[in-house]
């Protein structure tokens, strides 16, 4: 009989369960909504990026409806090829428009965009100076550059500065942060990095992933949230977030984008969107353009409830943004504290080792501006009863 060559990947899952860290996917019955069947159990839902709703938005599904009926579900090739159409450009032209930047490139994903864009930028000779909790996309287009990778600790400006200091002289070197840490919701040190790239030549870039539709004036992101228009090369923003699609972009400069068209491997080597998806998008930036209201909510939102778990005694780390992290302690308890908080009507992610340090293990709770107070203060409700209970209050 023929052995399992795999057999090892089991005995690692075995491991995981042993560690109380083996996670099955929670299966979504019907819309993303913040509140929303999962797993068949009503829940308020506390674990999408869907900062603003438009998931479901009716503008957002009419415009996918529509260009599905005009142009049909799929794009049919990669972009160099015959996959880009006018609805692809239009969503481009659109989002340069909205980054106030020369030019934009779509990508499949956020992920795509950060891995694809860094690996294309970069090459063996380069280096790379990175935040170290930033997105697990960035680390792998480091990876995949080949350049050198040099870390500085969290949003240690005067680290990174000795870092670029004493690196030799020839080699280009790229500085990187996420403008919004997606684990602890704090922002990153946009304009004291973009000073400290701009003494030492470097290339600034800014995942702003999920801080476009959420910072900044109309959501913008953290480039406009901070003022630092013109200071960022590389800016990288994802559709599959607040904007409520799927996608991630590159905004800077056109030589920028005309050089990620020839050299950024997810762009030559991976189908382009659906039409439905692209023309979501456009109207996405229709609604942040002309019902900025939404982020108001999602801001009135936030602040309501990060307010309750504070009051409630909870250890929320620090978060600046709707992304507000209940840290447990180790894995198991913050694994345990989201069961929990499922099974009382409750769907907040447990994040442990090694996404997050060991001994900050978390639930992690986002807030989108279509929750209603009700809704929150229910989740409230639960969250002081699970937390008592499990003495982490
Ligand atoms: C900081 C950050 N960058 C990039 C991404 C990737 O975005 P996408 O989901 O569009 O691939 C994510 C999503 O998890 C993220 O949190």
């Amino acid at each position: 009989m023929r052995s399992d060559p795999l057999g090892y990947l089991g005995t690692e899952l075995d491991a995981l369960k042993q560690q109380g860290l083996y996670r099955s996917l929670r299966i979504l019955d019907g819309e993303q909504k913040p509140k929303a069947e999962f797993d068949h159990r009503q829940v308020v839902n506390l674990s999408s990026n869907n900062y603003l709703g438009l998931t479901t938005h009716p503008r957002l599904r009419e415009a996918a409806l529509d260009a599905t009926r005009r142009l049909g579900v799929g794009s049919g090739s990669v972009r160099t090829i015959a996959g880009t159409m006018d609805i692809h450009m239009e969503l481009e032209r659109r989002l340069a428009a909205f980054k106030k930047t020369e030019s934009v490139v779509v990508f499949q994903s956020g992920f795509a965009a950060n891995a694809g864009t860094v690996a294309a930028v970069l090459s063996k000779d380069d280096y790379v100076v990175s935040d170290e909790l930033n997105h697990a996309s960035i680390i792998d287009g480091c990876r995949l550059s080949r350049a050198t990778i040099k870390v500085f600790p969290h949003k240690n400006v005067e680290a990174a500065r000795t870092i670029l200091k004493e690196l030799p002289a020839p080699g280009r070197k790229l500085l990187i942060t996420d403008g919004v840490f997606s684990m602890d919701g704090d922002l990153g040190a946009v304009p004291e990095l973009c000073a400290v790239a701009e003494e030492f030549g470097a290339i600034m870039m800014v995942d702003d992933a999920h801080a476009s539709g959420v910072f900044g004036a109309n959501g913008r992101g953290t480039i406009d949230h901070f003022n630092v228009h013109g200071r960022v090369d590389i800016q990288v923003g994802t559709l599959s977030k607040a904007i409520g699609a799927l996608g991630g972009y590159v905004a800077g400069s056109k030589t920028l984008i005309e050089f990620l068209y020839h050299r950024a491997r997810p762009f030559l080597f991976s189908t382009s969107h659906p039409p439905a998806v692209a023309a979501a998008c456009v109207a996405a930036l229709d609604v942040l353009e002309q019902e900025p209201q939404i982020i108001q909510r999602l801001w009135d939102n936030t602040r309501f409830f990060k307010a309750g778990l504070v009051a409630l005694g909870f250890n929320t780390g620090i978060s600046e943004s709707p992304i507000t992290p209940v840290i447990a302690g180790e894995g198991a308890r913050a694994m345990k504290l989201s069961d929990r908080l499922f099974e009382e009507g409750v769907f907040a992610q447990g994040i442990a080792f090694p996404t997050v340090a060991r001994d900050k293990a978390r639930v992690r709770t986002i807030v989108t501006a279509t929750h209603t107070r009700d809704e929150l203060q229910f989740a409230l409700d639960v969250f002081a009863k699970v937390g008592r209970e499990l003495a982490i209050i």
